[in-house]
């Protein structure tokens, strides 16, 4: 069956008191509206449409840097539920297959649940996700009979005993493309909010005779974001829950709580993982790692065997084969160390390709900027970087090569080959001493006020 997302985005979110819109707040590191985008992307839906309403600009090119392929519609007017469905409409045409309605400030839906939620709409012709509320509050009501869902009560239009109904609408809906948008051109807005509830589609495909049923889920999956402490809430919460797949999973945290994670962080089996580490957003790193303590870690790939820091910090696009050895306060950018290369103290490494074996010595710098635009270094494999070199890309160091410590290396170095670029070394005898006594001689004649 083909999959269309619809994400409700357009809510003014006004209690962030921000100027940021609520769905662009984030979550580990990323968006609330991508962590719903990507619930949905397990399902490998053809389309999907955000529907966006104050600062469009921002959620559009937010979700376009995420995935080329997403429509954003704007949604001026913020209606009610339904009225933001209907936006989706154009977007849609041609569209044959389930639409499924998520909401971009709803970020913890499991994926598995959504898989539940297409596989009963093979049996029912609307499909709605509920879940049991400890607090119902205002949530929406389910009214089943059965199996079946008759109807959903918003909460300013519900009886007392409908109030009582504890299992609640998470927002969630699954239906036919087309029948979802037949049902939502029969929604009104008679009722105690004024608005056009996505809500009444139930009933009115249970008048019409079709099929209505609920999927439940946990409910922490539905917790939905309002303030910047729901906000802070939610991220608390879904760190607990990533922790905890970790050590599932196999991966030692000395001090689980210090560690910081992204919702697709992925930690082979007994790695470790020290105090106080961050992961951002496309980190992998496979079995039997060592990421030290104080390591920020975003966007990159570690081996087998590698150590990472302490203190260490890898950006997107450094790729550690196995074995590697990066220490303290050093920084890899854009860059592949080959197995069981050395970067141990104190370096930036952007732009590169260190080879097998390579040792770059303590305080060694890839220059890969030069104000305009960025230039890569080659470091062959074994070659022997002297401490505290720069490397002013474009540079090949070949293989086995050795360059001089404090060397600036500014041309290309042939394989085996030892490459001094540094001022020789002048030596005058008892200078020293004879500038130190010229100079107390100075400050002498000062203080005695001549
Ligand atoms: C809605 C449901 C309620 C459910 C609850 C779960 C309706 C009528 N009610 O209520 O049954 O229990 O969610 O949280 O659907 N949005 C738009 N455009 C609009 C209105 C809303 O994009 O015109 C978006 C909001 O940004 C939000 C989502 O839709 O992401 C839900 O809207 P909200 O106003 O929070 O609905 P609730 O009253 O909480
Ligand atoms: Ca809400």
């Amino acid at each position: 069956m083909k999959t269309a997302l619809i994400i409700l985005a357009a809510g003014k979110g006004t209690r962030m008191n921000s100027d940021l819109p609520k769905v662009l707040h984030p979550i580990a590191g990323e968006p609330l509206m991508i962590h719903a985008i990507e619930a949905g992307a397990t399902l490998e839906p053809d389309r999907s449409v955000v529907v966006a309403g104050q600062n469009a600009t921002q959620v559009h090119d937010t979700a376009l840097a995420h995935d080329m392929s997403i429509k954003v519609v704007e949604q001026v007017e913020q209606l009610g539920t339904a009225h933001a469905v209907a936006q989706a409409r154009a977007a849609l045409t041609g569209f044959d297959g389930m639409a499924l309605v998520l909401y971009g400030d709803t970020p913890f839906i499991r994926a598995s649940t959504l898989e539940r939620m297409r596989d009963a709409l093979a049996q029912s012709d609307v499909v709605i996700l509920g879940f049991e509320a400890t607090v119902p509050g205002r949530y929406g009501r389910l009214v089943m009979n059965g199996d079946t869902l008759e109807k959903i009560v918003e909460y300013k239009d519900a009886t007392d005993a409908e109030r009582a109904i504890t299992l609640c609408n998470s927002g969630v809906v699954a239906c036919d493309a087309t029948l979802l948008f037949d049902l939502i051109d029969a929604v009104g807005n008679d009722n105690a909010a004024g608005e056009y509830y996505l809500t009444d589609i139930v009933g009115l495909a249970r008048a019409r005779g079709l099929s209505a049923t609920a999927v439940t889920c946990d409910e922490w999956e539905t917790v939905g974001i309002n303030s910047r402490a729901e906000l802070a809430q939610a991220e608390a919460a879904f760190q607990v829950r990533a922790r905890a797949a970790l050590l599932e999973d196999g991966v030692t945290l000395t001090a689980p709580e210090t560690v910081f994670l992204a919702r697709d962080t992925a930690i082979g089996r007994d790695t470790l993982v020290e105090p106080n580490v961050v992961f951002g957003p496309g980190v992998t790193v496979e079995s039997g790692a060592t990421i030290r303590a104080f390591s920020h870690l975003e966007g990159c790939h570690v081996s087998r065997g590698s150590t990472v820091g302490p203190y260490a910090r890898l950006r997107p696009g450094a790729e550690l084969a196995e074995n590697v050895r990066i220490g303290n306060f050093v920084e890899i950018k854009n860059a592949q160390v080959a197995e069981g290369a050395k970067v141990n103290h104190l370096s930036y490494i952007g732009d590169a390709t260190i080879g097998a074996g390579a040792n770059i010595g303590a305080g060694t710098i890839t220059c890969n900027y030069d104000g305009v635009m960025k230039h890569h270094t080659d470091i062959g494999a074994g070659a022997f970087i002297g401490s505290n070199t720069m490397l002013v890309a474009p540079v090949t160091i070949g293989a086995g090569a050795l360059t001089g410590s404090g060397s600036v290396i500014t041309s290309d170095v042939e394989p085996d080959a030892l490459a001094l670029a540094r001022a020789p070394q002048v030596e005058k005898p008892g200078m020293a001493r004879k500038l130190f006594e010229m100079l107390k001689a100075k400050k002498a004649r000062q203080q005695r006020g001549s």
